[in-house]
């Protein structure tokens, strides 16, 4: 792991522990590099200093880890994309690839959801 990734990788440490479906063997290196880099974004861009480092919630922000809202994609997307409530919209400052990376760690990463999503998913959300 490089140093730059080791606060991610302290999050993806918990994500692990909490997701059954994610292999740990090192064999789908795709996978593994999608969820450090939505790991990355997700401690840095803003969601975990609302929703807690680990998606444990705090205060109004919701608990992420553990979420039945995750289950679809195209809720999440969204709800990234326009913001809701207290929550800002980071449609304007995150491209359609880091979307997908962040809706990957949380749905996967938190929540055990296996089935990925890439930016082309997220330009559908965005466009519609
Ligand atoms: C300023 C605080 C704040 C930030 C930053 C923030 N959120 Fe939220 N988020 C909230 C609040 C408050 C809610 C619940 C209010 C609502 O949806 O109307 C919420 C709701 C959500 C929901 C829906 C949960 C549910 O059960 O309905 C998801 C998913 C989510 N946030 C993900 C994220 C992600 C991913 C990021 C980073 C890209 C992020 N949030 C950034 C405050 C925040």
């Amino acid at each position: 792991m490089r140093p730059r990734l080791s606060v991610a990788a302290g999050v993806l440490a918990l994500a692990v522990a909490a997701a059954p479906a994610l292999s740990t063997d090192g064999a789908d290196d795709a996978i593994e590099a999608e969820l450090a880099l939505g790991a990355t974004l997700f401690a840095t861009v803003g969601c975990a200093g609302c929703h807690g480092a680990a998606g444990e919630g705090a205060g109004i922000a919701p608990a992420l880890a553990g979420n039945a809202f995750t289950v679809s994609p195209g809720n999440v997307a969204a709800q990234i994309l326009e913001g809701d409530g207290a929550m800002p919209p980071f449609g304007r400052a995150l491209d359609d690839a880091a979307i997908a990376a962040i809706v990957n760690f949380v749905r996967l990463g938190l929540n055990g959801h296996a089935d990925l999503i890439d930016a082309g998913f997220v330009a559908i959300i965005r466009g519609g």
